[in-house]
Parts: structure tokens; C-alpha cells; sequence
């Protein structure tokens, strides 16, 4: 085992993602995916059959708009299953855009589709290579919302030391190597050991520009990844955003791979509500 590919947030753009699996084709021993596969835009199907078809073993989890989508196809076709998603966020809690995607994401999904969503964990660990590993689509905990819905920012949106300290509330993170997360659609190196990190948000709030690949190098610290969002990253840059993990050399490399954006925009105005049609809602600056 030597590079793992890491991706998060697909959000139902098969645009951006066949791009990225492409550029990983004979890059990567497996592939780990931190959740919301589907939701706001309009390619749930082939999003999830990309990732359920995927050639190499792959780590999933479970993201707050893949309970989202499960539930809605509950709803339409009366499956018993996933009752308890409602205990997890009220529906209430999501804008309108989002959940009359929902629903139109599930109606696109087959069943064995939707059983995949049924069955993705909360959370998991695992070791690849000498490395252990906890993956979670928000941030880690023993109360199973936190796991889909509660952020975990890096600085300068939230102080280093309190991401630290959140990460490790769960018991068991403490000692894994490698904590990874998703949710925030904001890409992330932190390293636990000594205290420091990298966002690409925190580069462009002292007005440095970022350019891509992004390297960084951690021989014996235990860190937290955040790998931005593969359909609609919400930190500046609106390029596919990735990263790939050398365990051999404990490297991580962060990627922005531009796709037909234009493409995208121009089908979405057919197939989503008006508020997700337009671009800035894909190209998200804060
Ligand atoms: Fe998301």
C-alpha cells in the first residue's frame, strides 16, 4: 500500500468527479470518501455509481446530505428503514434548495444505490500501511448527529488548539495517526503533535496566493485532513478540491483540478431550483 486518494463532498457533480478519478487512475492504491456523495446538483447516479463500481478498496462514510437523500427515497417509496434519519437533523434545519434536492436526487437513484446510502457508518477506523486512520464526514464523537453535522474548522474560522481538542473528544482519535474529515468544503492540513496547520482559507485571508499541487511532509506527527470538496468547495478556489496520501513517505498533496464548469452550470440551470442554478452558489467565496 503506498497512496491513498482522499475526497469529500461529491454533492451529486459528476463533472468534477470523473475528472479527479480520472487524474487518480494508476496514482492510488484506494480510495477514502468522506461523505455527502449526493445532494444539490444533479448527477446522484452517476456520483454513486463511480464510487460503488470503483475498481480499488475504498472507506466511506456517512454525510449529512446522503441521510438526506436516504430519507427522501423513504418517503417516495415507503421503505421502513430509515425513520430514525429524522432523529439525526429535523428537515426543518435544511434550506429549501437543498431538501427539493433531496428529493429529486432521490428519485434518481436505484435501489441498490440507495441501500449503499443506507449502509454507509457513521464513522470508521482503519490502518492502511503502518498508518491508522479515523474517517468522519463532521466531526468525530460518540453522538451520531455530531458525525454528519457538526463542523470541524481549522483557523482561522476556529482556533487550532479548539479543533485539536474537538477532534479528540472521542475516545480513540487521540492515538490514530491519521483523523480525516469532510463537511466544511474547506481544505485543511493539521498537525496534532506540534500545533500547527495550513487551510487554504487561512492563505488567502493574509492575501498569500495558494497554487497547486500543495505539498506537506509528516514522518512522525499524527494530523487531521480535510481534503475541500470535490462539486462545490466553499473556501475561494473553485477547482475540484483532492488530496493524495504517499504512507510510504508520509506525504500529503493537495490538488485543484479545474473541469467544464460551464457545462455543469449550463445543465444545472435545467435540473436544479433557481437559488442552486447560479454559479455563485457552486463557486462559493467567503
Ligand atoms: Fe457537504
Amino acid at each position: 500500500m503506498v497512496s491513498v486518494g482522499i475526497i469529500s463532498d461529491i454533492h451529486s457533480n459528476f463533472f468534477a468527479l470523473e475528472i479527479v478519478l480520472e487524474y487518480l487512475r494508476d496514482k492510488i492504491d484506494a480510495l477514502i470518501c468522506a461523505g455527502d456523495f449526493v445532494g444539490y446538483g444533479f448527477q446522484p447516479k452517476e456520483c454513486l455509481e463511480a464510487i460503488m463500481d470503483y475498481s480499488l478498496p475504498t472507506y466511506n462514510c456517512l454525510g449529512n446530505h446522503d441521510v438526506g437523500v436516504r430519507y427522501e427515497y423513504c418517503q417516495q417509496f415507503e421503505q421502513e428503514s430509515c425513520k430514525d434519519d429524522l432523529k439525526l437533523f429535523s428537515m426543518e434545519e435544511v434550506r429549501p434548495a437543498a431538501k427539493s434536492m433531496f428529493s429529486q436526487n432521490a428519485k434518481g437513484i436505484s435501489e441498490s444505490q440507495y441501500h449503499f446510502l443506507e449502509e454507509l457508518p457513521f464513522f470508521q477506523e482503519f490502518g492502511l500501511g503502518k498508518k491508522t486512520f479515523h474517517l468522519t464526514h463532521g466531526t468525530p464523537s460518540k453522538k451520531e448527529r455530531d458525525n454528519i453535522v457538526r463542523y470541524l474548522p481549522a483557523p482561522p474560522i476556529q482556533p487550532l488548539r479548539q479543533t485539536i481538542d474537538r477532534a479528540h473528544q472521542f475516545s480513540g482519535t487521540k492515538d490514530v495517526d491519521i483523523i480525516i474529515v469532510g463537511h466544511t468544503h474547506q481544505r485543511f492540513y493539521i498537525n496534532r503533535d506540534r500545533v500547527q496547520g495550513w487551510s487554504h482559507i487561512g492563505e488567502r485571508y493574509s492575501n498569500a496566493s495558494v497554487s497547486y499541487p500543495k505539498v506537506f511532509k509528516f514522518p512522525r506527527d499524527q494530523i487531521i485532513l480535510n481534503p475541500g470538496a470535490i462539486g462545490q468547495p466553499r473556501d475561494g478556489n473553485p477547482a475540484a478540491s483532492f488530496m493524495i496520501l504517499d504512507i510510504d513517505t508520509s506525504t500529503v498533496t493537495f490538488h485543484a483540478l479545474e473541469y467544464s464548469r460551464k457545462e455543469f452550470y449550463s445543465q444545472a440551470r435545467d435540473k436544479c431550483p433557481p437559488s442552486i442554478q447560479d454559479p455563485s452558489f457552486w463557486e462559493i467565496k467567503i
